[in-house]
């Protein structure tokens, strides 16, 4: 996770942390939840912080936890901590304030997804570099997915070959992220929707395993067993 040949520093990586983390259950905010005795936010950030592209790092914390954020990041990273806000996609708008002008790429992050290796995080900001203007990581699709009506009464099954399930970090030019939110209308579940709707293409680029978004308990358990592994899957 360290080295920092071929740098560029010409990325920004806005990782919102903002978010209660209900469906993990109680206890705080999730990104201040604990994963092998570290919040998840400072495994993001670690992991954010060894890419060699990247020059400036937002987290969006909570807004009662700004400090404690600030205090628990700088021994790790330069970071600039602002409060997110009530939905993620706010969240994302504050930190995106935040970012200098010349920076010319912007990603954008989820702290949930803690063990994204860094990998991951150089690709995407080298797809937008060689010159697409919005880039998410995906997935393929394992379940068949089958869509219902009133009464969980089935109407169809989905052809799964052309559906693919979206991660982060997404990667955009700047200006193409800045117009998406400055566009927005409606409350989105990720930054590639945003732009969408502003009718520029957003390309698919391989994701990564790893970047799982610990979203319920047992996604904590598998965190935590990937971190105990020597030779995690890529
Ligand atoms: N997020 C945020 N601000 C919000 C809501 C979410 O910054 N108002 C962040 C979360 O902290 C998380 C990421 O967006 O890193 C993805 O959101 P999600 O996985 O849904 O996290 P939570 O909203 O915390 O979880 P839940 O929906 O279960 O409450
Ligand atoms: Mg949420």
């Amino acid at each position: 996770m360290t080295g920092q040949l071929n740098a560029r520093g010409d990325v920004a990586v806005l990782v919102p942390a903002a978010g209660a983390g209900l469906r993990l259950g109680p206890g705080g905010p999730k990104a201040l939840r604990m994963l092998g005795g570290e919040p998840l936010l400072a495994h993001a950030v670690r992991r954010v912080a060894a890419a060699p592209s990247v020059r400036t790092i937002v987290v969006a914390a909570p807004a009662a936890e700004v400090a404690a954020v600030r205090a628990l990041l700088s021994p790790i990273a330069d970071v600039t901590v602002v409060p997110g806000g009530a939905e993620r996609q706010e969240s994302v708008a504050s930190a995106l304030a935040a970012v200098p002008r010349d920076v010319a790429i912007v990603l954008v992050h989820d702290a949930a997804r803690a063990l994204t290796p860094p990998h991951l995080i150089e690709s995407v900001a080298a797809a937008v570099r060689d010159g697409l203007p919005a880039v998410v990581p995906v997935l393929p699709v394992v379940d068949t997915i089958k869509e219902v009506g009133p009464g969980e009464v089935v109407h169809g099954t989905v052809d799964r070959t052309v559906l693919r399930s979206v991660q982060t970090p997404q990667g955009f030019r700047h200006d193409v992220l800045a117009a998406a939110h400055a566009a927005a209308s409606d409350l989105l579940t990720d930054d590639a929707g945003l732009v969408e709707k502003i009718g520029v293409a957003v390309t698919c680029v391989p994701g990564s395993e790893l970047a799982l978004k610990i979203t319920r308990p047992l996604d904590l358990v598998l965190a935590e067993a990937l971190l105990g592994l020597a030779d995690p899957p890529a």
